[in-house]
């Protein structure tokens, strides 16, 4: 909890210059759930995915995000969308009734939560407010091979005690995730497709992440 209260501001700091890559795969997506379907796109950023899943036909779409200043650049950008600030309370319970979703995106936010207890709860939560066999789709980046990364990694296990979490010199802590981490944080849906893609982080660094898509399972 400690690593994670310090890094909303850092969001706040960002919110008006960084620019979001990991895309929506909508071959895959529109196969998955229809355009009925009541999404909630958590950790929404500046709202461009909400905006991307407007444009393919959804009609039911909101997005929430704990920074405050991300979601007035996505209300400025893109004044039709459903865009909410998240306070999010200290027991970590997410605002919404139970199966209140259908769908549940998660792009590029497991990486801003490096601690497992909270990638957890964050889990456990979305699957409370996912109906039974909704659709839990996330994006986001496998550990790297590459040495600045292997560096990096290494020059912060001892201080955060996992291999993958480090400090970016801007001041904010992320992680880069094993396999077996994945899948037995997600261990309580079940996998429908897993896709390898190459995606540009935020500080334009080419990175190897994963698109997973798992249905709540009973
Ligand atoms: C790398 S950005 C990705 C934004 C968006 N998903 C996209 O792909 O365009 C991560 C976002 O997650 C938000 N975030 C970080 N920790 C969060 C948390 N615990 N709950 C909700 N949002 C969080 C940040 O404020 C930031 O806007």
């Amino acid at each position: 909890m400690a690593l994670l209260g310090n890094q909303f501001g850092y969001w706040d700091r960002v919110a008006r210059e960084k620019v979001f890559t990991h895309p929506l795969n909508e071959k895959v997506l529109t196969q998955l759930i229809d355009r009925k379907a009541r999404l909630l796109d958590y950790g929404c950023g500046y709202g461009r995915t909400c905006d991307d899943l407007v444009r393919l036909g959804y009609a039911d779409v909101t997005g929430v995000d704990t920074s405050a200043k991300m979601i007035q650049r996505g209300n400025r950008l893109f004044p039709h969308l459903n865009l909410k600030t998240l306070d999010l309370p200290d027991d970590g319970m997410l605002p919404f009734e139970s199966e209140a979703f259908d769908g549940v995106l998660l792009f590029a936010v497991l990486t801003c939560i490096p601690e497992d207890g909270d990638q957890r709860c964050l889990i456990d939560e979305i699957r409370r407010i996912l109906r039974p066999a909704g659709l839990l789709y996330v994006s986001d980046y496998w550990l790297q091979t590459d040495d600045r990364n292997v560096r990096r990694y290494r020059q912060f296990t001892e201080r955060f005690g996992r291999y993958g979490i480090f400090e970016l010199p801007e001041g904010t802590v992320v992680r880069h995730h094993r396999r077996e981490h994945v899948t037995t944080l997600l261990r309580r849906f079940e996998i429908l497709d897993l896709v390898d893609m190459e995606v540009v982080t935020m500080n334009g660094n080419c990175s190897n992440g994963f698109q997973y898509f798992g249905r709540k399972a009973s």
